[in-house]
């Protein structure tokens, strides 16, 4: 299957996610008809898109612009509504269609507060969620929705398969940081296309993947319904991860950026898709959908070490230059996605893209692949391949030895602070002056304690 860059997209069932935003349900009363867009800063852009609410008999109460601080050469919108929720509901639907919405009943305090959450570092340094609450943004910034087929996708003259998709879209749109992922209602012909698509793929595995994966993957049968007659719920195996090493996933609905993408992994957060591929080729998709999130991806999220490495790149991205970002896409791409590790003497594979994709697991590991060392430095300019197998494939030995490689490699990166993850509040400390280091040192001597405790506890128990 073809594996574009990091992202993913969304889910279906019986929730009906616009149905309730129309009747205001989760949402503060200020911002139940309040839409925020992003537009290319060009002559004229506002002046189209206000067009589109006038052709809907919309009248608006209040208007906020500001440059945005994702997207060089982008503004945001603030619009606040002068209409009821049915109205609403329809001014939504027309909108997707035109622009890019990045949220919806987001109250003006909110929207202002969010501008104020930015790096003090002035304008040269890209805005990124300074809390996980604020990764929101980020997930709801999509470039292309799911539900938007090309012409070659083996669902694009599938009506049926299309509006599925259109469902999955609203319900990621409405999820918002905190709330359970809401459970989806597979139908019988999703869950066949799931069964071929484990049945086949489990088949490899013992052969194939890495240790890490097979210890997890059993785990995840028992924990989490993984079963070749049962499509296992993000919420589950959200629930599942955080215990094991702090990840979690939370749906999103169509593709993200690489800056918006890298910048959940900062935070332990994996946006996942949930639809199903296609049913009429279950052993391809042109797309990462949920097949490839749970087979691929989730189960070395489970792995410490592997989600100490991928948070490694996600902080690496926070506040670096477009150009730097693109260089940790392409590290995460050859390691996430299409990474190999030695172990026993074998290669064997750790990439999402491989593990969820028959043909290229089979074609990495013989001997027709060519397979060099990971090292970042080299990586970050080997081309990424969207539709045909990779031209090479990067080995690491582990998953500690590529974080530590990623880690020499992100001291590269310009950016004028280093970044410090704080798992107490979810957040992101700033380390620029000496008072913001000196925290962080408070927090370091206290767990040094805590070591020193207790290896003098084993020298006087144990005789070591
Ligand atoms: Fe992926």
């Amino acid at each position: 299957m073809t594996q574009t860059l990091l992202y993913t997209s969304s889910t279906r069932t019986s929730l009906c996610p616009i149905d309730e935003m129309a009747d205001g349900q989760g949402a503060e009363d200020s911002g139940r008809t309040a839409v925020v867009f992003s537009l290319t800063n060009e002559v004229g852009c506002l002046v189209k898109a206000l067009r589109l609410f006038q052709e809907k008999h919309v009248n608006l109460k209040h208007i906020e612009s500001r440059p945005s601080r994702r997207v060089v050469n982008e503004v945001e919108i603030f619009a606040d509504c002068n209409c009821g929720q049915k109205e609403f509901k329809e001014l939504l639907e027309h909108l997707k269609d035109h622009i890019n919405i990045i949220s919806f009943n987001t109250p003006a305090h909110v929207w202002s507060t969010e501008a104020d959450c930015v790096p003090p570092d002035g304008d040269d340094v890209p805005w990124f969620p300074m809390k996980i609450s604020e990764l929101d943004q980020c997930s709801h910034r999509v470039l292309m929705y799911g539900s938007e087929l090309d012409a070659d996708h083996p669902g694009f003259k599938d009506e049926v398969y299309r509006q599925r998709r259109k469902y999955f879209v609203e319900v990621a749109m409405n999820y918002k940081f905190g709330q359970p992922i809401p459970r989806i209602e597979y139908t019988p012909e999703e869950i066949r296309t799931w069964g071929v698509v484990f049945r086949e793929l489990t088949q490899l595995y013992p052969t194939h993947a890495c240790r890490e994966y097979l210890k997890n993957l059993p785990l995840l049968s028992k924990h989490c319904g993984y079963r070749e007659d049962n499509i296992p719920q993000l919420e589950d195996v959200s629930l599942f991860l955080r215990e094991r090493s702090g990840f979690t996933v939370r749906p999103v609905a169509g593709y993200l950026s690489p800056r918006d993408f890298l910048a959940g992994l900062a935070y332990r957060v994996f946006n996942c898709t949930q639809y199903v591929r296609h049913s009429t080729d279950p052993l391809y998709t042109p797309e990462p959908d949920t097949c490839h999130e749970l087979l691929g991806h989730v189960p070395l999220l489970a792995d410490p070490k592997f989600a100490q490495f991928s948070q490694e790149i996600g902080l690496a991205s926070l506040g670096a230059s477009d150009e730097d970002v693109q260089k940790l896409a392409t590290c995460y791409f050859f390691t996430i996605e299409f990474g190999l590790c030695k172990q026993e003497g074998q290669l064997r594979a750790y990439g999402a893209g491989l593990l969820s994709s028959i043909g290229e697991l089979q074609h990495a590991l013989s001997d027709q692949a060519c397979v060099k060392m990971f090292d970042p430095k080299t990586t970050c300019n080997q081309e990424c391949l969207i539709t045909t197998f990779q031209e090479v494939y990067f080995v690491s030995e582990s998953f500690e030895e590529a974080k530590q490689k990623m880690r020499e490699f992100a001291k590269t990166i310009k950016r004028p602070f280093s970044v410090y993850y704080n798992p107490y509040t979810q957040s992101i400390d700033l380390l620029k002056d000496t008072r913001s280091i000196e925290n962080v040192v408070q927090d370091l001597r206290s767990d040094l304690t805590t070591i020193c405790d207790a290896l003098g506890k084993m020298n006087t128990y144990m005789g070591i």
